[in-house]
């Protein structure tokens, strides 16, 4: 795929305007399936949030399964990823526990793309799954960085071995940015207030510390621009980049 990158690249740009670009042609994978599943269902490595052109941190990986439930050794998986992203294996036999793993890099544009993991069951019919990526830009990637620094404390309930959460301290509770149905509704001015002036600008708890006095507007706007990338439902379809089947 190599050679074929700045063609995929002028792809992923006209994408947005055309909804639709041809492919040159792949070779046929020279893999043929042993065995054959019902189902293919997601073990790990979706909704991650990465950077344009880098690789996500966790693999993907997807199982098949029998109409029983049980996995499926050998069956034949291709995952097919937006313009400009990748995944490396892009198809594959599944291994004892029924389970395909791969590497995903995503493409140079910000915004979220589509994984499809493809089956087939015995009939021929494809069986698909659908996992969805974040690729954050320079400015979404310096929001994210300052998210962990000032704000995931309180707003991310889950503690890492790094960082213990303050969340359940608070009386207010904050919400985690990833919750589009609180986030999406507050425009760009209001998350600018609350971050720059604390909770009361909003009338909301005076839990929420101001930052006016730490931050600088570029800041403020980079942490804005995380809040709107990361945002599910999504905050806008936008930017929004279909895998090719
Ligand atoms: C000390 C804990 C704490 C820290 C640190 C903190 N917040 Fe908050 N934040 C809160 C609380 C509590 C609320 C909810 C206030 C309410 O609903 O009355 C809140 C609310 C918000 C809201 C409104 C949406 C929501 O979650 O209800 C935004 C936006 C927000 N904070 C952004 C930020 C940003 C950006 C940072 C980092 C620069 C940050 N906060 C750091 C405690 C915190």
């Amino acid at each position: 795929m190599k050679h074929l990158r700045p063609q995929a690249k002028a792809c992923a740009a006209m994408l947005i305007l055309l909804a639709g670009c041809n492919r040159p042609a792949k070779t046929p994978a020279p893999l043929a399936a042993k065995a054959f599943g019902a189902a293919i269902t997601e073990v790990g490595g979706g909704k991650q949030v990465g950077s344009i052109g880098a690789a996500l941190d966790q693999p993907v990986v997807v199982q098949v399964n029998d109409a029983q439930g049980s996995p499926v050794a050998g069956a034949l998986v291709e995952l097919h990823t937006a313009e400009g992203a990748m995944a490396a294996p892009d198809a594959g036999l599944t291994g004892a526990d029924g389970q395909l793993t791969s590497t995903v890099t995503l493409g140079g544009s910000a915004g979220r793309y589509q994984i499809a993991a493809t089956t087939r069951d015995k009939s021929g019919k494809p069986v698909e799954l659908r996992l969805d990526e974040i690729a954050l830009g320079y400015q979404q990637q310096q929001g994210r960085v300052l998210n962990d620094q000032y704000c995931a404390r309180c707003h991310d309930p889950e503690s890492t071995p790094e960082r213990v959460s303050n969340h359940d301290n608070l009386t207010a509770k904050p919400h985690a940015f990833i919750e589009g149905a609180v986030l999406n509704a507050m425009s760009d001015a209001d998350l600018a207030s609350i971050i720059g002036f604390g909770g009361p600008a909003l009338n909301k708890s005076p839990e929420m510390p101001p930052y006016g006095y730490t931050l600088k507007k570029a800041d403020v706007d980079a942490l804005i621009a995380y809040i709107r990338a990361v945002a599910d439902p999504p905050y806008r379809l936008k930017g929004l980049t279909y895998a090719k089947n």
